[in-house]
């Protein structure tokens, strides 16, 4: 009896298996989109120029193609490496792709978000626009971009740490102009570990999904259990604020419920988006640190990799299912 039931807990505390993947399966902080022009799929990385990689099918094989703006950000940050792009974030509107991208200082305030465009998404093709042009404030810091069109307006969710994210409209594509950001989640505890966001709407809700806890540095011995990146979510009808998590906490006020968390294999999934796919729908998309890997000692951002499934919605709130 005892046997039994903990091997019922043990099966509804498990998570589906990630998706497959073939070919080369490395991904940090990933963005994802499948060309209009021949569904082909691209998945855009943190690293030098902003890595792309392609492949006919979310499973592979995926191929590395090189770097979207191998020179780096025309951004002028001193102090940051602007040939170090950090957390891509790639868009089609108007016959056009948008990537928005940061360049930071890791762990300090010294950072801007920019933009880039193209019409294909291939290595060459790439114009960078330089900055956005979020003010400069010390309750946020300006990298982990996300664009999202509510109700003909375009916005970013951005942030990471300090007073966590924030939301700004834009009055183009390409610039905030005089727009104030504002905050849209927070952790009031420890030093406030929410970055990573990204906003999909599906139904009736847009749906915040965001990385909770500690990205790499991940060895052997560290981070502590359970402190590691997680995928958390919460819901709002706007879009724009009052976003909530499943037991009416709002996620300004420490809210989140747990989407993914590390299992099996797979630890500290974060860096997530969701891919509307043309026949599998909604798909969640992530990196995670093999465990093995891990426990053998880590060896940073190398050793991450793409993971996705596909995801339902039970009850108005988003479920990892098999692939
Ligand atoms: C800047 O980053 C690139 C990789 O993105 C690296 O190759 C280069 O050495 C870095 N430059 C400095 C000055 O750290
Ligand atoms: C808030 O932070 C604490 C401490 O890091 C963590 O235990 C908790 O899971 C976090 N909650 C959310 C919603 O991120």
């Amino acid at each position: 009896m005892f046997g039994l039931l903990s091997l019922f807990i043990s099966l509804v505390a498990a998570y589906p298996a990630r998706g497959p993947c073939t070919g080369d399966c490395w991904a940090h902080d990933p963005s994802m989109i499948q060309r209009k022009s021949d569904g082909k799929y691209f998945r855009f990385s943190t690293g030098t120029g902003v890595n792309i990689m392609s492949s006919p099918a979310l499973k592979g094989p995926w191929t590395d193609l090189g770097a979207a703006l191998p020179d780096g950000s025309k951004i002028d940050l001193s102090g940051a490496n602007t040939t170090d792009i950090w957390a891509p974030d790639v868009h089609y509107a108007d016959s056009t792709y948008y990537m928005y991208y940061a360049i930071s200082a890791i762990g300090t305030q010294t950072s801007e978000i920019g933009v880039a465009t193209s019409t294909t998404m291939e290595p060459g093709s790439w114009t960078d626009h330089g900055v956005v042009g979020i003010p400069a404030n010390s309750d946020y810091n300006r990298i982990d971009p996300n664009w999202i069109e509510i109700d003909g307006k375009q916005y970013l969710q951005f942030g990471s740490f300090w007073q966590d994210i924030h939301q700004v409209e834009l009055t183009s594509a390409l610039k905030v102009g005089s727009n104030t950001p504002y905050q849209i989640a927070y952790n009031a505890s420890l030093n406030h570990r929410e970055e990573g966001s990204f906003l999909y709407q599906h139904g009736d809700y847009y749906y915040l999904f965001f990385s909770a806890g500690i990205a790499g540095s991940y060895t052997a011995t560290t981070p502590a259990a359970g402190a590691e990146y997680s995928i958390r979510v919460c819901r709002s009808t706007t879009g724009t604020g009052g976003f909530v998590d499943k037991d009416g906490t709002a996620c300004t006020n420490s809210g989140g419920t747990m989407l993914l968390a590390s299992h099996n294999q797979v630890y500290g999934p974060g860096g997530e988006g969701v891919l509307t796919d043309s026949d599998l729908g909604p798909i969640l998309y992530y990196h995670y640190y093999p465990l093995a890997e891990k426990e053998a000692g880590g060896d940073g951002t190398a050793g991450y990799r793409y993971g996705w499934n596909e995801l339902g919605f039970t009850d108005g709130w988003p479920v990892v299912k098999a692939a």
